[in-house]
């Protein structure tokens, strides 16, 4: 099978690197890619929203399926433009990729169809918007409304925080993504991360982690894409899971397909655990990064025939999937000023060693230069990953790896997994 995978981050890196291991592959083609995807087969330099040059390029490689990893492609219409020229994909559509694209429609779509979430209010003026904070108590949640490479969710402490929120989103910070604020209530629980597949029709629980999205040790600092994962999270217990199952996964599939937009493809179910059971935060129609990969280095089965299920059909025929009885665990290495303003061409030294078989280091924000060396090209640039029996020797063996890259002008949390190992 020829496959075209399409992103360049750590979640494709992870990908490509579980596809890689397929017996069914043909040929793996990445656009544009990682070094550490290039590894794993040929890279080409089409960009993830260059929709007619990603169309080439899956003709040309006569790609049997194609693989879309971030939000930006399935924005662009990726999927759409596939579907017109009977290439499968594995990516919802646009309009289905609403869900992630516009929070303000999936707020609007959880309530409509009775999904479990928070009280909210949608606003494209100031002053309505700072009067909506009168219904909620602090800290107030204020979201850009549209993509905003994971920047566009503060959690304010205070009113005055949360009042100059608005007035940045809507005074452009964020572009076209802030025309729009969503407000919404906090919800108190325990975060986590669900995912999802579909076909269209057959849905399937897809596993489960749970990251940390501020950028600093014990929670502090802003808010982040993430800063490392872990997985299995004592939080999934086998009743929230269900519970998610029942009352969030498949009625949005089912509600999905139902106002016409057929699901196919991953979905992300970022849910607050309370103590009433889970809560919808938000929805993302692609896999979590770095989320991602702990479910690669976890999943057992071949994820091959799951990725061309999901974009021909026929989810229903394959088994559920098989996750490995061990822990995994993945640290974020950012590069310093992330996630406002990271410094790029930092120099990383140590990353390509071998730190043995439970260990992989995933490429993200990082290029190589002609000497071989790896430089910073983004905010967050490596993924060490490791896995173990536990969790705790998971932790240790991905901190060993890491103090053994030698990344000046970088940072990365020291504390992932810290709910479960406390
Ligand atoms: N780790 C959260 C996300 O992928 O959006």
């Amino acid at each position: 099978m020829n496959i075209l995978l399409v992103g360049s981050g750590g979640r494709e890196h992870a990908l490509a690197w579980k596809i890689a291991q397929s017996p069914l592959l043909g040929r793996l083609v990445s656009a544009p890619g990682n070094p550490g995807m290039a590894a794993l087969g040929e890279i080409r330099p089409v960009k993830a929203d260059d929709i007619e040059g990603l169309i080439g390029l899956a003709r040309e490689i006569d790609a049997d399926l194609v693989v879309v990893g971030p939000e930006t492609s399935i924005a662009a219409g990726l999927a759409d433009r596939l579907a017109e020229e009977g290439i499968s994909c594995f990516g919802p559509t646009r309009a289905a990729g609403q869900l992630e694209t516009s929070k303000a429609f999936a707020k609007a779509f959880a309530e409509r169809h009775g999904l479990p979430s928070g009280r909210f209010g949608v606003f494209d003026q100031a002053a309505p918007a700072k009067a909506f904070l009168d219904n909620f108590e602090p800290p107030y949640v204020i979201k850009a409304d549209g993509l905003a490479a994971g920047k566009g969710v503060v959690i304010a402490p205070a009113r005055a925080e949360a009042e100059a929120a608005i007035d940045d989103a809507l005074g452009g910070r964020f572009g076209v993504a802030g025309a729009r604020v969503v407000i919404e209530a906090f919800l108190e629980g325990e975060i986590a991360s669900l995912f999802a597949l579909c076909d269209g029709e057959t849905s399937l629980l897809f596993g489960g982690a749970q990251d940390h999205k501020r950028a600093f040790d014990g929670d502090q600092g802003p808010n982040t894409g993430g800063m490392g994962a872990y997985a299995p999270a004592p939080v999934l217990s086998p009743g929230t899971v269900e519970a998610a199952r029942t009352q969030l996964i498949e009625p949005a599939f089912k509600a999905i397909a139902a106002e016409g937009a057929p699901y196919r493809g991953a979905l992300f179910c970022e849910m607050m655990v309370t103590e009433e059971g889970p809560r919808l935060v938000e929805f993302n129609v692609r896999f979590g990064d770095p989320e991602c990969q702990v479910l690669m280095l976890r999943l057992e089965s071949d994820i091959v025939p799951y990725l061309d299920a999901c974009a021909r059909g026929g989810l229903a025929k394959l088994p559920q999937p098989v996750w490995r009885d061990e822990a995994v665990i993945c640290v974020v290495l950012a590069a310093d000023g992330y996630p406002d303003a990271p410094v790029t061409g930092l120099v990383i030294a140590g990353a390509d060693a071998d730190f043995g078989e439970h260990v992989v280091v995933f490429h993200a924000g990082v290029r190589r230069e002609p000497d071989g060396s790896l430089v910073s090209s983004g905010g967050r640039v490596l993924n060490v990953c490791a896995r173990a029996p536990t969790l705790r020797q998971a932790r240790e063996r991905a901190y060993a790896a890491i103090d053994a890259i030698d990344f000046p002008g970088g940072f990365h949390r020291r504390d992932i997994g810290w709910r479960a190992l406390a």
